[in-house]
């Protein structure tokens, strides 16, 4: 009888249990129901889905533009302060990534491990089917780097949004902007 418990129980696990924890795929794609929490900036050019798993956060931008798109964590006024990830989707197979933090409040910019940090992006992946454009990627909710700021799984905390006219990552955003959003909904 617990035999046969023990292997309703595994058959349970491997059916429920599996694929509810691996929800999220970083692939470059979003399906319905991937990502549980969004919210959108820019009148919807510009949206942001995440996902909190273990110590470990997803999130994934979906954005209207020919450029670079870029999330960035808790700045203290404009950019100020702020530890952002910028990544340029050129396709699905040419994307780069940086994990950067915003000294001053219009920039620079410059990546953490030019100032002797980390770079601290787990996985990533994207795609582009003409100006919409997808990317996702993980980190450590508290990555310990000085350079990040610490994500929060529920309450208030600022993000900052920005996308580029292109792909020079050098080239001031088109638009760009922040807002204080309630992580856990
Ligand atoms: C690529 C080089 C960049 C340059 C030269 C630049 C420059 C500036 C400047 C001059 C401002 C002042 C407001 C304005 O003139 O629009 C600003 C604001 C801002 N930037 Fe950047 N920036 C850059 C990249 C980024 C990145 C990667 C982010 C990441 C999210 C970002 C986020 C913001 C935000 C949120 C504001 C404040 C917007 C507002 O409150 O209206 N910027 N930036």
């Amino acid at each position: 009888m617990k035999l046969r418990a023990y292997v309703i129980f595994c058959m349970f696990s491997l059916f429920v249990i599996v694929p509810s924890s691996f929800a999220i795929t970083i692939d470059g794609a979003i399906s319905s129901g991937e990502y549980s929490k969004q919210t959108e900036f820019d009148k919807g050019n510009f949206k942001l889905l995440w996902e909190f798993e273990g110590e470990k956060v997803f999130m994934a931008i979906i954005a209207k533009t020919p450029g670079w798109i870029s999330v960035g964590f808790n700045p203290s006024s404009f950019m100020s302060n702020s530890d952002l990830i910028l990544a340029v989707v050129k396709d699905s197979q040419d994307i780069k990534v940086y994990d950067e933090w915003s000294s001053g409040m219009f920039g620079p910019h410059a990546p953490d491990i030019e100032k002797g940090g980390t770079s601290d992006v787990l996985s990533y992946a994207g795609s582009r089917s003409g100006d919409t454009v997808i990317f996702e990627f993980s980190r450590l909710l508290d990555t310990k780097d000085k350079y990040d700021k610490a994500i929060p799984t529920s309450g208030k905390f600022k993000i900052m949004w920005a996308y580029g006219p292109s792909l020079d990552m050098t080239a001031k955003h088109k638009k760009a902007g922040t807002a204080t959003v309630e992580m856990a909904k």
